[in-house]
């Protein structure tokens, strides 16, 4: 069978490393019981393995106290946790209109339900942020400012530091849905002014899916979202206070987290610079070719410094899910055409309903994954449109 070429990074990472394929089965087999709930043994292990993946990730992000990280199912989660919990008691919340419909259908919802007003900031047609547009949304009842770090259509960055210092400024809580960073791009959280970060596992971290999880800078203060057990204080009626057993309700995802502390050790073995510059490199050479090939159109910024490893591209000659049902059917290529779960971005970059091809790479992939993708573009440019 032909090789599958593998370019929906941005969907879930694929491959993983090696590493957490068998930490997954390991754990399970080592210490597969309920971390917290029990003082026998196994449970010991269990919540061993927890905590100190959370260090990890704590440490991953330059954060020396671990409490502060919270595991999620994901990053949708994630976000609704940081979402419900900041706009807990109503108020108003500004967003861009290149969000995903992560932090799109919470806000929607509590809009509808008349516990919010949301305010979108339209971005560009290449979908860039301007900072003062932010500002100038902003009022005096604004509780929350929601902003995607990179967009999982364009890639393109969105300017969180910038917005982070004027957030802080004026006592915004400023949450970060970092999806497509978080894994490529290094995060200090001791320095970025952010309150609450959002992420998966399964993404650039390259753990399994099911596991994500949500920074929440100390002194952040949020309503959960789940009551449950926690294993801590069972005599209390109430959901306990004590961070970040608060809002982790019902059991954890364990070899989920193990595979992620998996992923986590790989990360820092190869290097988060050397990741990022080979998937930088990837995507420099994949915009270039693209540009050359008559027809289709690159969304997001031109250069690959002002964004991740994600391209989306429109042909003139073909709409994207027969684009993309030739890239799989054909050549064994694997993007994802379509709305990527973002209609107000495809709506700011003018290709909505029908949406884009995106291309979006890891650094398990090679210079000859781009060329190849390359080539079948040309090729299906060529067949299509007759160039
Ligand atoms: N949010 C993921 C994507 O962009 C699943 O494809």
């Amino acid at each position: 069978m032909k090789r599958m070429i593998y370019l929906d990074n941005a969907a879930t990472s694929w491959p993983k490393p090696e590493s957490v394929y068998h930490e997954v089965g390991d754990f399970l087999r080592r210490a597969g019981a309920n971390p917290g709930r029990g003082g026998h043994a196994l449970a010991r292990a269990a919540s061993e393995m927890v905590e100190s993946v959370r260090k990890d990730l704590a440490h991953f992000f330059n954060i020396t106290d671990a409490s502060q990280f919270v595991f999620t199912a994901n990053a949708t989660e994630a976000l609704n946790l940081a979402i419900k919990g900041v706009l807990a008691k109503g108020g108003h919340v500004v967003t861009s209109s290149m969000e995903h419909n992560a932090v799109a259908r919470p806000l929607f919802a509590l809009q509808a339900a008349g516990s919010c007003q949301v305010s979108v900031v339209q971005a560009d047609h290449e979908g860039m942020l301007k900072v003062d547009d932010v500002i100038k949304a902003v009022g005096p009842e604004t509780r929350l400012i929601v902003l995607t770090h990179a967009s999982n259509v364009t890639g393109g960055l969105l300017p969180i530091e910038e917005v982070g210092e004027f957030a802080r400024q004026r006592g915004i809580t400023f949450l970060v849905d970092a999806s497509q960073t978080v894994g490529e791009r290094p995060l200090d959280l001791n320095k970025l002014p952010v309150d609450l970060v959002a992420f998966p596992g399964h993404k650039a971290l390259l753990g399994p899916t099911g596991i994500g999880a949500l920074y929440i800078r100390k002194g952040c203060e949020l309503e959960p979202l789940l009551q449950g057990g926690t294993g801590t204080h069972s005599e209390l009626l109430e959901q306990p206070s004590e961070v970040p057993y608060r809002y982790e309700s019902g059991t954890l995802n364990t070899s989920g987290i193990a595979g992620l502390g998996a992923a986590l050790r790989y990360i820092s073995e190869v290097g988060l610079e050397q990741i990022s510059a080979t998937i930088r490199e990837l995507t420099r050479s994949f915009l270039e070719g693209c540009a050359q090939i008559p027809g289709l159109r690159i969304l997001g910024p031109s250069s690959a410094e002002m964004r991740v490893g994600v391209v989306s591209i429109v042909a003139d000659f073909l709409n994207p899910d027969e684009l993309g049902y030739i890239l799989d059917q054909v050549y064994g290529i694997a993007v994802r055409a379509g709305l990527h779960c973002a209609p107000l971005a495809h709506k700011t970059l003018g290709t909505f309903p029908a949406g884009a091809v995106r291309f979006s790479f890891s650094h398990f992939n090679t210079a000859e994954d781009v060329q190849q993708a390359l080539q079948a573009l040309r090729e299906i440019a060529e067949q299509a449109g007759g160039y």
